[in-house]
Order: structure tokens, then sequence, then C-alpha cells
């Protein structure tokens, strides 16, 4: 795992957007791995400003995000669909893009589809992540075992508690959440994890501190050949955090 830490979320967001930059160079028709939350807005913005003055160009690649709440209406302006309208596909030229689809009637064909999907596009390049409080990556919560298919999850109290943020009283905030598993997450040639934030200081050091903790799913990642981190200081500890 390979890890940069630099002094502020813009220097992070700009330098995760240089990562995307150098992956389409390398190839155009790059398969992206998407997350939604806080940590990725900076990042999207820069791909935004880059996309405008032609630094990079998406019109050969395709995404799928990483999760959606279930169940929730497409239009719900807290679904991760309409997130990822609003702060990039309607601003960039994605070839196509896909989310596990809220609204699906059967939830387990739905997630059968959707692996599907990222197998016929040949797996996933690059996988971007953001890691909950609780280490959780996607909505993969922590638990005894971890599911290598997009499946349906019960969402923890320490997530809905961090989402409730998002949503308002009089909105029903949905408990469940289609989660690629970690066959897609783990299958990706590479994967760049961005943490920000002192809120986000425990979680990193116990990513860091040298031992696979299967309490904490993003601890996993240490097993896999390609991981990027790129943090800030404040999420490293280092501001005593
Ligand atoms: C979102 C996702 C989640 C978030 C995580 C951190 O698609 O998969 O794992 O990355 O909950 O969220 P933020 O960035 O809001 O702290």
């Amino acid at each position: 795992m390979k890890k940069i830490i630099l002094n502020n979320y813009d220097e992070v967001s700009r330098a995760a957007a240089d990562v995307y930059v150098q992956q389409l160079r390398n190839k155009p028709d790059s398969v992206l791995g998407l997350a939604t939350g806080s940590t990725p807005l900076g990042l999207y913005a820069e791909l935004v400003r880059k996309y405008q003055s032609g630094e990079i160009d998406f019109s050969k690649a395709c995404s799928f995000n990483l999760d959606e709440y279930y169940p929730i209406r497409k239009s719900h302006p807290q679904s991760y669909d309409s997130f990822m309208h609003a702060n990039l596909f309607s601003k960039v030229n994605f070839a196509q893009s896909r989310l596990p689809n809220g609204e699906a009637e059967d939830p387990q064909a739905e997630c059968i589809k959707y692996d599907a999907e990222i197998e016929a596009a040949g797996g996933i390049d690059l996988q971007l992540l953001g890691i909950g409080l609780n280490g959780h990556i996607g909505f993969n919560e922590p638990s005894a075992s971890y599911p290598m298919s997009t499946n349906l999850v019960k969402l923890t109290e320490s997530t809905l508690k961090a989402n409730s943020r998002f949503f308002d009283a009089s909105d029903s905030q949905p408990t469940q959440a289609l989660t690629m598993g970690f066959g897609a997450i783990f299958h990706a040639k590479s994967i760049l994890l961005i943490i920000t934030g002192a809120n986000k200081a425990p979680v990193s050091r116990k990513l860091f501190d040298g031992v696979i903790h299967t309490d904490i799913p993003a601890s996993l990642l240490l097993l896999h050949p390609d991981v990027t981190v790129i943090m800030d200081r404040e999420a490293s500890g280092a501001n005593g955090a």
C-alpha cells in the first residue's frame, strides 16, 4: 500500500485528479469505479475543471459506482444517482455510467446484473474508494464475513448516523444499500483510496499499523497489490488528532 500524505483537502483532490489524467492517458477506454460521499467532491470538481480545460477526456471511458441506497428513487436529491449527476456526470463526457439501481423491484436480480455488467466491461481498471468512520468501503460494513458479489446490505448505526446529515427530518433515510462486494473491488487493477479530515484519523491509524483488522473492511486492502492512499495531514493524525 503506497501512502501519500499532503497538507490539506485541496491538495488531496488535485493529486487524486492527476491519477485520473494519467489513467486515461494510458488507457482512454478505462473502466472507472467511482464513489460518493463528501471526500471525492473536491476530486470531482477538479476533474470537471480539467475536462473543461481539455486536460482530460472521458469519451471512451465508462464508470460503475460502488453503491446506492435501497430503496430510493433515482430522482431523490440524496440518491447517489442524483449525487453523481450533479457533481460529475452532467459536467463531463463519460461514454457510459452505471450505478446499482435503487429502484429495482428485485434487488437480488439487480446485484447479479450489476456484477455481470462489470465483468462484461472487462472489470474495473481504477477503483476509487473513500473510507467510513467504521472502516467500511463501499457499504461493506464491519462483519465476520464479506460477500464477494454485489449485495443488499443493512447499514449500521454508525453509517446511518454519519449519513443522516444529508437527510432532513421529514425524509425517511433508507436503512439498506446495494453495494459492490469485495470481488469487483479486489479485482480492480488498481485502487485509489482518499482519506481526509481529522475524524478519519483513528480509522486511518489502524489502516497503517501493520495488522489486518478483520473488523475493519478497508484493512483487507493491505492484501491488494496496487493500492495508493492519498490522505491529508489531519486524516494521518499528524496534527495530533
Ligand atoms: C460512498 C461509499 C462510502 C464512503 C464513505 C466515506 O460511495 O462507498 O464508503 O466512501 O462512507 O464517506 P465520506 O466521504 O462522506 O466521509
